[in-house]
């Protein structure tokens, strides 16, 4: 780990979440290179969430309200190096106007927060803002770390996320601000404990046995399914942290973008579905087949099923989730490797299957106990 998160100062938004939690948990793991960590959080402090001692303060406020609501709390919080907005609305089903408020909003405000702290202090504070690599919508291929052109078949989560984007990168431009956004791939749990919020995109398209389940999953032939556990997603941002502290942050200067994925290592769904037969071995998934569709297919199947028709909260959540393991595409990481110093995070597909299905390790077949050495004749 970088020693340039030794000292740093964060003020965080968001650390309860699936990706602020592993923020946290990589914070704890850092130790000495551990950076003190001011935690934004809504309505009441949250002592279940601080990593043991990673969260120094709580203070109360709401990222969709102008200075995130920290109001007077801001002249008494001392010297910040960067904010961290790592707080989202992730309900795919909610309405525009509830995922605008907290994404595009909560992403400008941030900025805003940063470069006000930045004036007070007399030196610029950085910030880094969590998007989301399905900014993309359905583009297939390799997505660039670049701004996203308008697309019309985005979900109402993919365009707030990308109308965040575009404003970040106005605001950052004109101002000179050091902005990263990170376009974080799909989250697992932690990748030690298997803690986690919520279950992923693609366990929902699976069903324990005796549940109602899709025997057959329309995927463009080739789909990668990009997933990394939330504890490698928070030691991402702290070596983007710590590689850019050294160098003054002068890399994020006018705002850049990098995907926090498994990029081209991520693995197919199909890999992904023939090893998770071999390894659920008391079958409790009904593990489906994969239908090759065109990309469109997955535009009416997802997109236009959940405008057109009234589904449940879980099945359209499922629906939308189907967009984030059904494309064949690849997050490039050129960027990445640059801000992090030549790093990149990597996953095991046996590991990312456990933790996604929370399925036991697997103990050696083959136990050694009380051996003689052997000779080396
Ligand atoms: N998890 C993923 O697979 C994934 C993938 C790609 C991108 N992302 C992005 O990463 C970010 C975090 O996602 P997540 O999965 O960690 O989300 P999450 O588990 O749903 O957690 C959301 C976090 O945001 C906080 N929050 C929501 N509204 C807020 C507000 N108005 N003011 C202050 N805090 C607020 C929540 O606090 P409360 O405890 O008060 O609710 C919680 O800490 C989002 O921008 C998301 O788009 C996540």
């Amino acid at each position: 780990m970088s020693a340039g998160t030794r000292g740093l100062r964060l003020l965080v938004a968001g650390i309860t979440g699936q990706v602020g939690q592993g923020f946290i948990e990589a914070c704890r793991a850092a130790g000495d290179a551990a950076p003190d960590v001011v935690a934004v959080v809504r309505r009441r402090r949250r002592a279940d969430a601080t990593g043991d001692g990673a969260v120094s303060h709580q203070l109360i406020g709401d990222v969709t309200v102008p200075g995130w609501g920290l109001g007077s709390a801001l002249s008494d919080l001392g010297r910040v190096d960067a904010v961290l907005n790592l707080a989202g609305a992730t309900d795919w089903t909610a309405s525009q106007a509830a995922l605008d408020r907290v994404n595009v909003l909560g992403a400008v405000h941030g900025l805003s927060l940063a470069q006000d702290l930045g004036q007070h202090l007399g030196s610029p504070v950085a910030y880094l803002a969590a998007s989301s690599v399905f900014v993309a919508g359905l583009a297939t291929g390799n997505i660039p770390e670049d701004s996203l052109p308008a697309a019309a078949d985005r979900t109402p989560y993919e365009t707030s996320k990308w109308y965040a984007e575009q404003a970040l990168a106005r605001q950052a431009a004109a101002t000179g601000t050091p902005v990263l956004v990170a376009r974080v791939g799909g989250v697992v749990g932690n990748s030690m404990t298997g803690r986690t919020t919520r279950r992923s995109s693609l366990f929902q398209l699976l069903s324990p046995r005796g549940q109602r389940s899709w025997p057959l999953v329309p995927a463009q032939p080739g789909a990668r399914v990009d997933m990394l556990p939330r504890d490698v997603i928070g030691e991402m941002v702290l070596r983007l942290l710590g590689h850019a502290r050294e160098r003054d942050f002068a890399a994020w200067r006018g705002g850049v973008i990098a995907h926090l994925a498994a990029g081209e290592q991520a693995p197919t769904l199909a890999s992904m579905l023939a090893q998770l037969r071999e390894l659920d071995e008391g079958g409790e998934y009904q593990v489906p087949i994969i239908v090759p569709v065109p990309v469109g297919a997955l535009a009416v199947a997802s997109r236009g099923a959940v405008r057109y028709m009234r589904w449940s909260r879980a099945a359209g959540n499922r629906l939308h989730g189907l967009r984030y393991v059904a494309v064949d595409r690849v997050f490039e990481r050129f960027r990445l490797v640059g801000l992090t110093g030549g790093w990149l995070p990597s996953a095991s597909l046996e590991s990312v299957l456990r933790l996604t299905f929370g399925l036991p390790a697997r103990s050696p077949a083959f136990e050694p106990g009380e051996l003689p050495l052997g000779r080396l004749t």
